[in-house]
């Protein structure tokens, strides 16, 4: 079967390649028919050699994606094969993967494919991220990267629960919003006193090194920071005097972690509310490519789509 590896001798630092074929399904696995996967910024992090996931580095890319059980082992009773699935293990840009029963979500009947296929990580990290800020109707989130498809996912279900957001950026912000969207800068944190008339509860980085520490200085004292993503590449940097003076509470937000600790059910439950808005309100799809056009498809998803970038086993 063929998969995209990662392979440092080539100039796109990864490539396709013939892997064995997948074993017949163990007692408790599901063959899987892979369809789509999307390119995350993750996955790219991974090919230019500069995120390790905390198992090491996989052999087959592709952090999320969705497929077609093909066959089951004995003893599993919830899946059949034609079930359209969403994997919840890594290693996805593959034609077929063998994997545990338990690491796979029913997708929705009335989903696209290819909002299944990205419905597992960014919706549910947002969703995380709010419920562990635990912000009350009418209180302030302030989030950068906010042009990113997780930030648009914290907007729209911070908004079900009327938390307000303010949202950085460091491009041009949008013309016409019902949201505050600010440009970062040294001056951020009286931008946003000026424009929300409050300081924000709760703060979401994506992006670290010295932008922490510009979110850190908007929050209220007792405020809480995650910080779930490294768009930066620099360490997180934040004056110890805010730390101490605001005691402020900083954590470090996994998706893997958070769901591992997870129950099922209450997972299975929240992918099934997080597939019935991606209904509502699909994301754009830039463009889905076939494996052999992997360079094309790291391309598009390098350069500012406006929609994500799948590929096609
Ligand atoms: N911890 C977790 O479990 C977890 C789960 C999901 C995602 N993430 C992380 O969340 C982040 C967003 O993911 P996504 O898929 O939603 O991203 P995305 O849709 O590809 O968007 C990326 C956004 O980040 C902005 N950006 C890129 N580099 C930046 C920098 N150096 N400084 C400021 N802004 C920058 C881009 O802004 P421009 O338009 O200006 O280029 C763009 O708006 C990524 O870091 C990803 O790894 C983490």
């Amino acid at each position: 079967m063929k998969g995209i590896v990662r392979d440092p001798s080539s100039p796109l630092g990864a490539a396709v390649v013939d892997l064995p074929d997948p074993p017949d399904p163990g007692l408790v696995e599901v063959l899987v028919r892979m369809r789509l996967a999307p390119i995350n910024p993750a996955d790219r992090l991974v090919i230019a050699g500069r995120y390790a996931p905390p198992e090491g580095l996989p052999d087959v890319i592709g952090a999320e994606g969705m497929g077609i059980v093909e066959a089951i082992g004995g003893n599993v009773s919830a899946l059949t094969p034609g079930m359209r699935v969403i994997l919840l293990s890594r290693g996805n840009w593959s034609e077929w993967r063998c994997v545990p029963a338990a690491d796979l979500i029913v997708v929705p009947d009335a989903l696209p494919d290819a909002q299944a296929a990205i419905l597992r990580i960014n919706p549910a990290t947002a969703a995380h991220l709010l419920d562990r800020l635990a912000l009350s109707c009418g209180d302030w989130l302030i989030q950068n990267a906010a042009g990113s498809s997780v930030a648009g996912w914290v907007r729209r279900l911070a908004a079900r629960r009327g938390v307000r957001t303010i949202n950085v950026v460091r491009g041009t912000t949008p013309a016409a919003s019902s949201e505050i969207f600010l440009n970062d800068g040294d001056d951020l944190a009286d931008r946003v006193l000026e424009m929300a008339k409050s300081q924000p509860v709760g703060a979401l980085d994506a992006v670290a090194g010295t932008a922490t520490g510009r979110l850190a200085q908007c929050l209220a004292a007792t405020g809480a920071l995650l910080v779930y993503g490294h768009l930066s590449g620099e360490p997180c940097s934040i004056p110890s005097t805010l730390l101490t003076t605001k005691s402020l509470n900083v954590r470090g937000f996994t998706l893997r972690t958070a769901e591992a600790a997870e129950d099922p059910l209450r997972r299975a439950r929240r992918y099934e509310e997080l597939g019935a808005l991606a209904e509502q309100e699909p994301e754009p799809i830039a463009g889905i490519y076939p494996f052999d056009q992997l360079e094309t498809a790291l391309a598009a998803a390098a350069n500012k789509p406006g929609g994500r970038v799948l590929l096609s086993a």
